[in-house]
């Protein structure tokens, strides 16, 4: 619908009559899981020990019906661990990086966060591979006798791997995979991963501050058999007297977890278990996705930032203004679109990542309804109008 202009007027879309029913839609933390209300959080567990009986059983039911949603092989281990992501990534760079030659690719901010640790921070003469935002680096002949990392879906740059298939089934290396934004969306090949990590606060809407990190047999081998030889604060310490720690992975975590985030997670278990499992939160996502493309491919005054399909996120969908002549001037016109949207409450934290090219970032994953995906279209039209 477009407002009767005078003659020679710039014709503005009118502003939109529906507006996304909840209009959540950053990049982390996500969106809670549709229906999802701070009454139905159980309190059973407050107030109490974690390593009391339903502590202890809480999280050990945490731990197995992950492991179950995201399918993962029955001989991976998953374990609940501290500071979120970055504290799972941690812990597996300091743990295991050092003793083999080491790749790393990059094609973003929280994937250069990783080359930084690799080679500044441990100093490891690594391979490093990077590409700029919108592409992905070359994953051509990877030496399979080398450790690899990774960010399986870019958050920054929304560019995902398209599949593991260039990571070598008989590989000796290991293969370390940033996953927070991929998993519970996107379809992980996990007998290629050796070590895994994601966070609560992601693709299934639950709270920040808490990781899960799965490990191969091989990785849990080579933890045990050939650890980097450096020492390691408590925090990222996966073995003790060179065995692996068993416990952290039925619940006894290595420090105090917070139960009420257990207890959002189980809600948010049971959320993804009822729509349909991994396959029903990749098919939500990917549709999310396909709404959002088909409003781009509609709206002249925006691109995907990832120009290939094959590499695009279904996640963290990242747009760049169509005309980029003038950075800077784009940078405050996506701050005042973001505010604006704000301010109508028709869209929250939409905008790009701070170190990316300016436009916006979508996140799809499948706790955001499609309907909202569609509602949110003309107000973005409208609000670049508005922003002009
Ligand atoms: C790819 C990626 N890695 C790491 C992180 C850091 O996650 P956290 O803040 O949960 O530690 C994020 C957060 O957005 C991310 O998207």
């Amino acid at each position: 619908m477009t407002e009767v202009a005078e003659p020679g007027a710039v014709v503005r879309p009118a502003k939109p009559a529906t507006k996304p029913a909840r209009p959540f839609f950053s990049s982390g933390p996500c969106a809670k899981p549709p229906g999802w209300n701070p009454t139905l959080l159980s309190e059973r567990a407050l107030g109490r020990s974690h390593r009391g009986s339903v502590g202890k059983k809480l999280l050990a039911e945490a731990i197995d019906r992950t492991h179950a949603l995201l399918e993962l092989p029955a001989d991976y281990k998953l374990g609940i661990v501290p500071a979120s992501d970055t504290g799972a990534m941690e812990m597996a760079i300091w743990s295991l990086l050092g003793t083999r030659p080491v790749t790393i690719l990059a094609w973003e901010s929280f994937g250069a966060g990783w080359v930084t640790d690799v080679a500044k921070q441990l100093k490891l003469n690594a391979d490093i591979r990077t590409a700029d935002y919108g592409e992905i680096a070359d994953l051509s002949g990877i030496d399979p006798a080398r450790d690899v990392v990774f960010t399986w879906n870019g958050t920054t740059s929304g560019v995902r791997v398209p599949d593991a298939d260039w990571i070598a089934a008989d590989r000796t290396g290991l293969s370390i995979c940033d996953a927070t934004s991929a998993a519970f969306a996107q379809d992980i090949d996990w007998a290629k991963i050796d070590v895994g990590t994601f966070s609560w606060q992601k693709a299934l809407g639950g709270e920040a501050a808490h990781g899960m990190i799965v490990l191969s047999p091989r990785a849990i081998e080579r933890l045990e058999r050939e650890p980097a030889a450096r020492p390691l604060p408590k925090i990222f310490r996966l073995t003790k007297g060179g065995k692996l720690i068993d416990g952290i992975f039925r619940g006894e975590t290595i420090n105090t977890p917070s139960m009420l985030c257990v207890e959002d997670w189980l809600l948010a278990l049971e959320w993804a278990e009822k729509a349909g499992g991994l396959s029903g939160l990749i098919a939500r996502a990917d549709a999310n996705a396909a709404a959002l493309d088909e409003w781009v491919q509609r709206s002249a005054w925006i691109d995907h930032l990832a120009g290939d399909p094959a590499i695009r996120s279904n996640t963290s969908v990242c747009l760049q203004f169509a005309d980029r002549a003038d950075e800077e001037g784009n940078r405050v016109r996506q701050k005042s679109l973001g505010q604006l949207l704000e301010r109508e409450d028709a869209a929250y934290d939409v905008t790009a990542y701070r170190d990316a090219p300016p436009g916006l970032r979508i996140w799809c994953g499948a706790t955001v309804d499609t309907t909202d995906i569609q509602a949110l279209g003309p107000w973005l039209d409208w609000a670049w109008e508005a922003t002009a």
